[in-house]
């Protein structure tokens, strides 16, 4: 996050001594992504963050693939996924490429004995249904229903959710995940025309500090496989940090839509972006307001980038027979847009309730096994007259 953060206690000077009352050191560790040229956190331990006792084992996370070479369009009953009651056992991959994975989840347990963390990707978890608390090694966020989390790779935490009624959008980016850089002027700040701004993006406040030993279970996910690692120290014994590099949160509901004469194209829906997709929220929002303006979208052929949108709430305007939690796929290669009927309904409409997330993939995704088991196979035939 271009945004500079300070949590706990740090000495006054990098890379210097900083002693704890009794005399002993805490250890300082540089956690920073993009080698050492993208955003970093110092921050200071109770012990060595290095101390691994044993590595029990790994399995393989990979999603399984059933349409590598997809031209179909499909629709996904997303809350068709079985309710699971471990988190990450929750964890059901829909579509994937080199870039990215896009994963759903509903997970009942109220929290996990183990911590994780994920050195292959960013992670964008959005939050449909269910409260609960992020506990990281950088502080804790609260979270409800409409937030983005957005835990940068390599963060260690775990999950608190308040009950088992919990509905998550996941999008797992190998590449960093950041703010549109055109709402950023050079130093990194949002500028006048964002549709959010710094106040916006809850940053981590209240940061848990173990001195414990013992033997403590990381589930640390590398190349899509799981390894079982035992530390011999609480993973949760930062005293102290600052940087750029921390978890933080970003409510749907606090995206200030971007609205006009007549109709606006998908980037004003921008959120987040990497070098290989991007992320787009669609809010209420009043409609176009030329007198003769077409709210609906205009048929768009996106021949370079695959299209995935996430339906959270209200009536989407440009489909027939969606609802909450479905998803629908428009590969690229092939024109998409409204469904018949759609374009005409929406003429003269004043505005829209409909809340919805978008994903648009510069590489082409494949379709999982576990897609295909929720997924509507006829769907790409629902624009015939
Ligand atoms: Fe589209």
């Amino acid at each position: 996050m271009p945004l500079y953060h300070k949590l706990g206690n740090i000495p006054p000077k990098r890379h210097t001594i900083f002693k704890k009352p009794n005399g002993d050191y805490y250890y300082e560790q540089l956690f920073g992504t993009v080698g050492f040229d993208g955003m970093s956190t110092n921050m200071y331990h109770e012990h060595r963050p290095t101390q691994v006792k044993e590595i029990k084992g790994s399995y393989s996370v990979k999603p399984e693939i059933a349409r590598a070479n997809n031209i179909q369009s499909y629709r996904l009953r997303g809350f068709q996924v079985p309710k699971t009651p471990d988190f990450l056992e929750s964890r059901k991959p829909m579509l994937t490429n080199s870039d990215c994975t896009i994963t759903l989840s509903a997970p009942t347990n109220k929290t996990q004995d183990y911590f994780y963390k994920n050195t292959d990707s960013d992670e964008l978890i959005f939050i449909h249904r269910g409260t609960g608390k992020l506990r990281t090694f950088l502080g804790n966020l609260d979270f409800k229903y409409g937030d983005y989390l957005i835990i940068p790779r390599g963060i260690i935490y775990k999950i608190d959710f308040d009950t088992d009624d919990n509905r998550l959008f996941i999008v797992e980016s190998r590449r960093p995940i950041y703010t549109p850089k055109r709402y950023r002027n050079w130093f990194g700040q949002l500028l006048e025309h964002s549709p959010f701004c710094e106040r916006d993006i809850r940053r981590p406040e209240e940061l848990e500090t173990y001195d414990e030993k013992g033997e403590f279970l990381v589930k640390v996910r590398k190349q899509d496989e799981i390894f079982d690692m035992v530390y011999a120290t609480h993973p949760f014994d930062v005293i102290g940090y600052d940087g750029y590099n921390f978890p933080y949160a970003f409510s749907i509901h606090d995206f200030e839509p971007i609205t006009g004469r007549i109709h606006q194209p998908p980037p004003v829906h921008q959120t987040f972006e990497t070098d290989a997709f991007v992320v787009c929220s669609f809010v209420p929002r009043l409609y176009d307001y030329h007198p003769d303006s077409i709210p609906a979208p205009y048929n768009h052929s996106n021949i370079d980038s695959d299209e995935v949108l996430y339906y959270v709430d209200g009536d989407f305007m440009s489909r027939n027979d969606i609802e909450a939690g479905h998803i629908s796929l428009h590969p690229a290669g092939i024109p998409h847009g409204p469904h018949p009927g759609a374009m005409e309904r929406s003429i003269g409409k004043v505005d829209t309730q409909e809340l919805a997330v978008m994903v648009d993939t510069f590489k082409p995704l494949m379709v999982t096994t576990e897609a295909m088991k929720i997924a509507d196979e006829q769907y790409y035939q629902s624009w015939l007259e």
